[in-house]
């Protein structure tokens, strides 16, 4: 197979990319668009067409090539080739046209698009940025609002927008190639000189320099400690102030130092732990059965989350809840949702009406004797949860996939109280379950291959991050939540502030600290769970204060108060007095004085105690690699996706500074609280990291 092949189609010579599954610029495909295009040069075709094979532009440079001895030609060196071309070249944007794809479009003198094109710069979300002249191109095509844009958010555009800011020439909705083909015939008499972007002038005009103010900041707001997307931002700005060599001499000088950063080694690991992750395990084999439709029991928040999924990606979908009121209740919820969506323009109000239309709701469970997969999303309790398999144990088609929405629940019981266990799994989805990506698989010991399969492919179909767990108490996510909460808990107790923990905590990069998450989520939630359960004595030690606090009114933010205030028009939080005077009674009954504890123990603390849950649980084969682990955190717990997760944060602190610190916090009475994971001690003893076990063990 040719990475590049060489057609002719009358008058016009055609490059057509061959480089499956995305068509990415690996070596071959570059040095067979130099051949190629010398080659068309002095061809007698009077125009080159670039397009892809398998409706895919090209989807980027190759990230496997990243961090490995440059090859000629390079990247930039092949788009100066088809820019200097003597006779027109015209770009088939089709399918996925992200970062080096769009940049050998930019230059490219002609862009023809589909209309469902994907078109953009993702570089920034792997921590670069576009490093082959796309930050100095792109400004010299469309506005600079729109350029920053593209470049610094890296989300894409679809065809249809990328017209509408002249970012292409024509859109069309059939075949692309073919369109491009015509095109080329049609323009390749005519001058073209104007249309090679890097000769095109730019400066600052007062209208553009106003257009940056403000931006660094908003970027910096958005990014939460992300580098990439300032330095990408510099670059933009650059091209209206530098002449163009000098403006690429910038941006390649960026790129050399982006890609080699530990930010950018984070992200690029966390795309692939996201594609590992969603892999079916090597011990399983078979093909998926076929879901057709889905059955939800429970149309409360969880389920009808759920439920919207489904219908997001055309699958129906039947809830069953107790009562009509309920039904009805649940599905208005859906709906306000969707028309949420609509309103902010992210959705049509035809997307709603088709959504809707997929939705039934029904009080009987005889409604889901068809359903090829039903997820039960009920109250968290054994007895509920096994009575409610019962009945669909009762009504189930032979085949069809029973998964529990459980969060922490034994699902090996759950799948024993059935007459098919071998049917039966966790799904377990996060709140709200329409929005986050996160989808933990939990396998039971019994579970068939293909039933695992199954909610593998389904995930991928509603387009969620699927993470295969084994059964534990809170199975991956949940399970390393306990240490981390309950260092933040202890370290309160020893003296830090809520404030002070949570600060912290967000200059590592999270979305918000622990206090403020358990404010938003209420107090009550963990303070009924606690009451639900028999405490050792150090862990109602650790929930004191949080006790007190719900005992005395302070739930959090929906009663105006919890570990912080809320001012109740504009939510603002401020250090709330009265949880200040619990938190130094509760220290002053424990006979604890308050000690100064600085930023770094708040984060060793907390992020050395996921480490070390983590390495249990891959120890105990609950997690089959530690990438695994770190997609959860990403998709389900807002790690700082520039940290790469828990366990690469780890990878990158060095194990052997982790499990000394380990050891040292298990010292004395923090032996209730740390055990020391041997797999940790062993990698650090070892020198090993986290990512070379996973790799042994593949
Ligand atoms: N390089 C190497 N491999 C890539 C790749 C790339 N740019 N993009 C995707 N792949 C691989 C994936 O790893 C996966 O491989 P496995 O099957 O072995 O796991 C395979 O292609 C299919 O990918 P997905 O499972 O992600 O397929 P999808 O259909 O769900 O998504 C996609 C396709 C939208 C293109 C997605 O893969 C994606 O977002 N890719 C990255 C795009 C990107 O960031 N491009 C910019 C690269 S950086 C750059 O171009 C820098 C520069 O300026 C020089």
């Amino acid at each position: 197979m040719t990475a590049v092949e060489m057609n002719r189609e009358g008058d016009v010579a055609v490059l057509l990319i061959n480089n499956p599954p995305v068509n990415a610029l690996s070596h071959a495909v570059r040095m067979g668009l130099k051949l190629g295009l010398e080659f068309a040069d002095g061809s007698g075709a009077k125009a080159v067409v670039i397009a892809g094979q398998g409706g895919t532009f090209i989807a980027g440079a190759d990230i496997k090539e990243f961090g490995q001895p440059p090859k000629e030609p390079g990247l930039g060196d092949v788009i100066d080739l088809i820019e200097a071309c003597s006779i027109p070249v015209v770009a088939a944007i089709e399918g996925n046209t992200l970062g080096g794809g769009l940049e050998v479009a930019l230059g490219c003198h002609y862009r023809i698009a589909n209309v469902k094109a994907r078109v953009g710069l993702p570089e920034v979300t792997l921590g670069i940025l576009p490093g082959a002249g796309g930050t100095q191109r792109l400004p010299r095509l469309i506005d600079a609002p729109e350029a920053l844009a593209m470049i610094t958010s890296g989300a894409p555009i679809d065809g249809r927008k990328a017209k509408a800011i002249g970012l292409v020439d024509e859109i069309i909705e059939g075949n692309c190639v073919e369109a491009a083909i015509a095109y080329a015939h049609s323009i390749a008499d005519k001058p073209f000189d104007d249309r090679r972007l890097s000769k095109r002038e730019l400066s600052l005009s007062k209208v553009i320099s106003l257009q940056f103010e403000g931006v660094d900041a908003q970027i910096i707001k958005r990014a939460r400690g992300a580098i990439a997307p300032l330095k990408a931002a510099e670059c933009v700005k650059a091209a209206y102030t530098l002449p163009y060599p000098e403006g690429i001499a910038k941006e390649r000088e960026t790129f050399i130092e982006l890609v080699a950063s530990d930010q950018s080694k984070a992200l690029r690991h966390i795309f692939f732990a996201e594609r590992a992750a969603a892999k079916a395990p090597s011990d399983v084999s078979g093909t998926p059965r076929d879901v057709a439709s889905v059955g939800i029991i429970g149309g409360g928040t969880m389920g009808g989350g759920i439920a919207m999924t489904f219908a997001d990606a055309g699958i129906p979908v039947t809830i069953i809840e107790m009562s009509d009121e309920a039904s009805k209740r649940g599905i208005a919820m859906m709906e306000k949702n969707w028309q949420r969506s609509a309103a902010r323009g992210r959705i049509s109000e035809k997307d709603v009406e088709t959504r809707m239309a997929l939705v039934t709701g029904s009080t009987s469970y005889d409604s889901l004797k068809d359903a090829d997969l039903i997820i039960e999303a009920v109250f968290e309790t054994m007895a509920i949860k096994k009575d409610v398999f019962g009945k669909i144990d009762a009504v189930a088609k032979p085949g069809a996939v029973l998964a529990s929405n459980t969060s922490y629940l034994d699902i090996n019981e759950i799948a024993a109280s059935t007459s098919r266990p071998r049917d039966v799994l966790g799904m377990h989805y996060f709140s709200p379950a329409n929005i986050m990506r996160l989808l933990e698989i939990v396998r039971t010991d019994e579970t068939a291959d293909d039933a695992l399969l199954t909610a593998l492919a389904i995930a991928k179909r509603t387009r969620k991050n699927a993470v295969v767990a084994g059964v534990c108490h809170g199975f991956i996510g949940n399970r390393m939540l306990t240490p981390y909460a309950r260092q933040a808990g202890l370290l309160l107790l020893e003296g830090a502030s809520p404030e002070q923990v949570d600060s912290a905590l967000t200059k590592f990069g999270f979305a918000m600290g622990v206090f403020s998450v358990g404010d938003l989520a209420g107090l009550d939630i963990g303070y009924k769970s606690r009451k639900d359960r028999q405490l050792e004595p150090h862990e109602v030690r650790v929930s004191l204060i949080a006790d007190r606090l719900v005992e005395a009114g302070h739930l959090g933010q929906k009663s105006g108060s919890g570990y912080y205030l809320y001012d109740k028009e504009t939510r603002a939080r401020s250090e709330n007095p009265a949880a200040t005077d619990i938190i130094n009674a509760v220290r002053e009954e424990l006979g604890i004085t308050p000690r100064a504890i600085d930023e770094n123990e708040i984060i060793q603390r907390t992020q050395f105690a996921l480490i070390n849950e983590g390495a249990h649980i891959l120890a105990e084969g609950i997690a089959q690699r530690s990438s695994d682990i770190d997609v959860v955190y990403n998709h389900g717990y807002a790690y700082p996706r520039w940290r790469g997760g828990p366990m690469h944060y780890g990878d990158s602190v060095g194990l052997k500074i982790v499990a000394d610190a380990v050891v040292k916090f298990a010292e004395g009475d923090g032996a209730l609280f740390w055990k020391p994971a041997p797999l940790l001690l062993e990698l650090a003893e070892n020198k090993m990291t986290f990512s070379e076990h996973d790799r042994h063990n593949q």
